[in-house]
């Protein structure tokens, strides 16, 4: 998807200088898609873009790996393979994204670390 075609896309509480400065390696990211399984996966439940529920907001996450090599491999760990965490205080498995497909997960990465 372009730049152009993404813009149209966005909410107007977006600011288009977001998409403007985005990285190459951003523009294929299609943030409807990411919202709908965001919101198929329940994780919207504990996070938001930018408010802390019981989870971290998605900005908050995007600031702890801003320019961390490794951030894509970390997040895409964390939303696929239910890692132990800490929940409202309790230790519990955190929910993986409902879908097997690599594309889609890379673009919720993608969006969550674009934020
Ligand atoms: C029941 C509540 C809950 C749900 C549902 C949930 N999360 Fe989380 N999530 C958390 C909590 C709590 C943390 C913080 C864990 C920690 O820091 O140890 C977290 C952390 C994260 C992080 C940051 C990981 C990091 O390494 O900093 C991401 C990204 C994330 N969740 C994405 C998702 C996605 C995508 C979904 C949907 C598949 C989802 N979450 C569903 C509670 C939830």
């Amino acid at each position: 998807m372009t730049c152009s075609i993404l813009r149209l896309a966005l909410s107007s509480w977006l600011p288009l200088a977001a998409c403007l400065a985005a990285p190459a390696a951003m523009a294929a990211m299609d943030t409807d898609a990411a919202q709908a399984l965001l919101k198929k996966s329940d994780c919207l439940k504990c996070h938001a873009v930018d408010k802390k529920k019981d989870g971290p907001s998605f900005k908050e996450t995007a600031g702890k790996y801003k320019g961390k090599a490794d951030a894509e491999q970390k997040l895409t760990a964390h939303v696929t393979t239910s890692p132990k965490v800490k929940i409202d205080g309790k230790e519990e498995e955190h929910p993986a994204l409902k879908t097997k497909d690599k594309a889609e997960v890379q673009n919720i990465v993608q969006y969550i670390l674009s934020r």
